[in-house]
């Protein structure tokens, strides 16, 4: 299969002060937290209207008024701001052409608009890349929950030869190579960098990335002024979906639970792979479990109009695609020759086509981009940022419409 995909690298040549700002000031990293952190006593806190409410286990499944489970917060705008910087430097990637925002990109819902990722020298990863909203409040990270941290998961793109391609000794030399980045660490860690001579650390580098990654909270949709309080918020088919979604019948709610939209655990669904793509054994693999084949971790659907294609493969283009597989009856998916475990809440809802469609409203009732951040005007490393282009976006279906 050829894939269309192309990487245009653009480098913007700054003069010979690599780093220093277009009109060679150097950079000044933000000491305001970003919109939805308040600043105290130096460290940037969280605040949400959902952290006044009772936690799950109080208020029971589906309720909206439900509270938020443990997060992130506490880096300092500083680390916030440099880690902006660093996620979309493509300066971390062995040949400078790949960046974090390559593949989550911020006008892309923090993905690719892509069935299957493209990495470094257009290596074509496994899996789709999952939005990067709201990572502050998870517990595992990755379609099969490898990962257990922000900061183990970044090693994964930074040092898989598919992704990034670099490796530790070739990040901290490139980085400390460079005086904008240097100047940068020491403004965003002050009590490491006392000594001249101090150099630039991995764990500061991944602790900057982390606190970059947290500050991305969608919590602002039109649903979630509904779930406040303003019953005007939604419209009447967008609350029939909603109401469908909590059902005993469709069942959603059990795992995309509000106000995540996921549980965070892994469920075997039997979602199909892309038509040719050998079987993925998702969480089998890190588990060591047979019972876990196909198993993946349940996304969030906040912004979930803004990522498609959807499911660890890519396999669905559209949103009513991905929700009509639901309704196509328990295992009919399933490769012949697999015996998976399918989890108990996917059954066979039978959902009519209008219910569908609600869905489908409802879903599109969960984008909330207000707290995007901005992609940094200029990079330390004096790179450009990197541009990338899908030249037929049909393609990352693999043009098949296949349902079997
Ligand atoms: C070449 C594309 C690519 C690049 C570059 C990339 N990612 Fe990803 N990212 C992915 C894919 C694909 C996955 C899912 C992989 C899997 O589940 O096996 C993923 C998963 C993640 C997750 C887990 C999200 C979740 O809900 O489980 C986080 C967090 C993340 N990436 C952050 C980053 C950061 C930070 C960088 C830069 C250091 C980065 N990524 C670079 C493609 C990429
Ligand atoms: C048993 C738990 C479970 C139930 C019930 C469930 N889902 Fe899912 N959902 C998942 C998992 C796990 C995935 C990822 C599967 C994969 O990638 O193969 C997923 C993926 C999705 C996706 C694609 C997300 C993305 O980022 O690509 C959508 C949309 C979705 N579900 C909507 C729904 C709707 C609507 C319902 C109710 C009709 C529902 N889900 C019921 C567990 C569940």
């Amino acid at each position: 299969m050829k894939h269309l995909l192309q990487l245009i690298f653009i480098p913007l040549l700054l003069g010979a002060a690599a780093g220093a700002g277009a009109a060679g000031e150097p950079i000044v990293l933000n000491d305001d937290c970003p919109p939805g952190f308040e600043l105290t006593a130096g460290h940037c806190e969280l605040r949400s209207l959902y952290q006044m409410y009772p936690s799950l286990q109080d208020a029971g499944v589906g309720g909206l008024k439900t509270g938020l489970p443990q997060w992130r917060d506490g880096f300092t705008p500083q680390q916030t701001d440099l880690g902006r910087y660093l996620f979309f430097d493509p300066v971390l990637s062995r040949d400078g052409t790949v960046s974090c925002a390559t593949c989550h990109a911020p006008d892309k819902g923090f993905s690719d608009g892509l069935g299957r990722s493209v990495g470094i020298n257009g290596s074509v990863l496994p899996r789709s890349a999952p939005t990067l909203w709201n990572v502050a409040f998870l517990n595992s990270f990755f379609w099969d929950g490898r990962a257990t941290s922000l900061e183990g998961q970044m090693l994964g793109p930074l040092f898989d030869k598919h992704e990034m391609g670099s490796d530790p000794q070739l990040l901290l030399e490139t980085l400390n190579g460079l005086p904008a980045y240097r100047q940068l660490f020491a403004q965003a860690y002050p009590e490491d960098f006392v000594a001249a001579d101090a150099q630039i650390r991995l764990d500061q580098v991944y602790a900057a990335i982390a606190a970059f990654q947290v500050t991305l909270i969608s919590l602002n949709s039109r649903y979630d002024q509904y779930a406040h309080g303003y019953a005007d918020a939604l419209t009447e088919p967008e609350i029939e979906g909603l109401n469908i979604f909590r059902s005993f019948v469709a069942r959603c709610a059990e795992c995309h639970t509000p106000p995540l939209f996921t549980n965070q655990q892994i469920a075997v669904l039997g979602t199909p792979e892309p038509v040719g793509m050998p079987f993925d054994p998702g969480a089998e693999v890190p588990l060591n479990e047979p019972t876990q084949r196909g198993g993946f971790k349940v996304p969030t659907l906040r912004n979930i109009e803004l990522t498609a294609p959807y499911m660890h493969s890519g396999r669905f283009a559209t949103l009513r695609e991905a929700v009509a597989f639901y309704t196509g009856g328990r295992g009919h998916a399933v490769p012949e020759g697999e015996e998976l475990k399918i989890h108990w809440h996917i059954w066979e809802p039978n959902l009519t086509d209008e219910e569908l469609d609600r869905l489908v409203d409802f879903l599109k009732t969960l984008t909330d981009e207000s707290f995007k951040p901005e992609p940094p005007r200029q990079l330390p490393s004096g790179l450009g940022l990197v541009h990338f282009e899908v030249a037929d976006a049909g393609d990352i279906n693999n043009g098949e419409e296949d349902h079997e």
